[in-house]
C-alpha cells in the first residue's frame, strides 16, 4: 500500500492539475519508499530536489490559469505555494550542505501540506472553474 493514496476527494476535475497533483503524490511515495528501503542521503536528495523543482513546475502552472480565469481568491494561494517552495528550498539547501535529513517527519509534513493544499485551496479553484458543478 502507497504511502499516500490518491483518492476521488483529491480530484478537482481539472485534468492538468490532477495529473500534476497525481505526480506530487508519487513523488512522496518515491521518497517514502527510499526511506524505508535504506536507500543513501544521495539519492533521498535527488527526490527531494525532483519534488521541489516539479512543485516550481506545477505552482507555475496552477497559478497561470487561475490569472487566465480570474480566479478572485488567487494571491492567498499564490502565498501557500511560495511559502512551501521557500521552506523546500531551504530544506534542500541544507540537506545538501549536511544540515539536515530527510525523516519521517519531514515526509509527514509533505504529506498534511499536500493533502490540506488540494483539499481546501486547489479544491476551490477547482469549483470556480466549473461553477454550477
Ligand atoms: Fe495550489
Ligand atoms: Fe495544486
Amino acid at each position: 500500500m502507497a504511502y499516500m493514496e490518491w483518492g476521488p476527494a483529491l480530484e478537482t476535475g481539472h485534468d492538468q492539475i490532477d495529473a500534476e497533483h497525481r505526480s506530487l503524490v508519487d513523488a512522496v511515495n518515491r521518497l517514502h519508499g527510499a526511506l524505508d528501503q535504506g536507500e543513501d542521503q544521495e539519492e533521498l536528495g535527488r527526490i527531494l530536489g525532483f519534488l521541489r523543482d516539479y512543485a516550481v513546475t506545477h505552482f507555475t502552472a496552477e497559478e497561470a490559469l487561475m490569472i487566465q480565469v480570474g480566479y478572485p481568491r488567487a494571491s492567498a494561494h499564490f502565498a501557500a505555494h511560495a511559502d512551501l517552495i521557500m521552506r523546500l528550498s531551504g530544506l534542500l539547501a541544507d540537506f545538501r550542505a549536511g544540515r539536515a535529513v530527510v525523516t519521517t517527519a519531514l515526509l509527514a509534513f509533505l504529506e498534511e501540506w499536500l493533502v490540506d493544499h488540494i483539499l481546501r485551496q486547489d479544491q476551490d479553484f477547482g469549483m470556480f472553474m466549473r461553477p454550477g458543478a
